[in-house]
């Protein structure tokens, strides 16, 4: 396929049969976005809301796509078997992710698709290593790393939100996110106590490199703001947060907040600051 078609490929599904009955199952209960329509007509917002959505679709295919890796990694390496079921609750998790922003998508009037590359490329020197030590930097990349973020980004989204499908979306994620993230500190602990001590450094570089993007997007937004700015009461976003947006300011507080008060002290604690 050209990168092309790769480019416009939707999100589709099998019409029918045992693969829907899954997915409903997968999904739950529908949640009725048909009030989304009523957000139509609204312009510039409703184009930064198709956008941000189908980003969420590509970001959480991409979340499948590494929980998938970290399954086959950690059976590899043998980890306790207590933690295979939720490595294949956390994957079943992401789908429904995908799902559920692919609807909002197009309960705004847009056709979600997939990322491209569709295939998520993997270095040379990653796959040279063991299994146990890619499942520990997956672990920590996505695990601790970006879902303690995620769950910060959701909450402070779906405390604030009124609108009721959003609000329900959000809801659903992040039920399954702060799992997902309370799952990460423990496999991350329990992995990381069986690494030699010397690897620390190491593995100190898989957190630096995995919080490195959204730090320093968050630092410049930072700059521009005047000390009255830093307060996150400067940014309620009242027309963004209905359709479950953030302004960047709000964006980079809120970044800036769950560094401090949640991921410093877990990455400190784990001994990886
Ligand atoms: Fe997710
Ligand atoms: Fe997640």
């Amino acid at each position: 396929m050209s990168t092309q078609e790769a480019e416009r490929r939707a999100v589709v599904a099998f019409a029918g049969g045992a693969f829907t009955r899954a997915h409903a199952r997968l999904v739950g209960d529908e949640i009725d976005l048909s009030s989304l329509q009523a957000l139509r007509g609204s312009g510039a917002l409703l184009q930064q809301a198709r956008r941000v959505w189908q980003e969420r679709v590509q970001s959480e295919y991409r979340s499948a796509q590494m929980m998938q890796r970290l399954l086959g990694d950690a059976l590899a390496a043998g980890v306790p078997f207590d933690a295979h079921a939720s490595l294949v609750e956390m994957i079943s998790d992401e789908l429904r992710h995908v799902a559920l922003c692919s609807a909002v998508v197009r309960a705004l009037g847009a056709e979600p698709c997939l990322p491209v590359p569709l295939d998520l490329p993997q270095p040379a020197a990653f796959l040279a290593m063991p299994a146990e030590a890619r499942a520990l930097a997956i672990g920590i990349a996505q695990l601790l790393v970006n879902e303690t973020l995620s769950v910060a980004f959701i909450a402070d989204l779906h405390e604030r939100c009124r609108h009721p499908a959003i609000a329900a979306v959000l809801a659903a994620t992040l039920g399954d996110e702060a799992q997902h993230d309370a799952f990460g500190v423990s496999f991350v602990r329990r992995t990381l106590a069986e690494r030699p001590e010397p690897e620390r450094a190491r593995w100190c570089k898989v957190a630096e490199d995995a919080l490195r993007p959204q730090r320093e997007a968050a630092q410049r937004m930072l700059r521009e703001l005047s000390p009255a700015e830093r307060d996150l009461q400067a940014w309620p976003d009242e027309q963004l947060v209905a359709l479950g947006l953030f302004s960047p300011q709000r964006q980079a507080l809120v970044f800036q907040r769950a560094y401090d008060e949640r991921l410093a002290p877990r990455l400190a604690s784990l001994g990886l600051l």
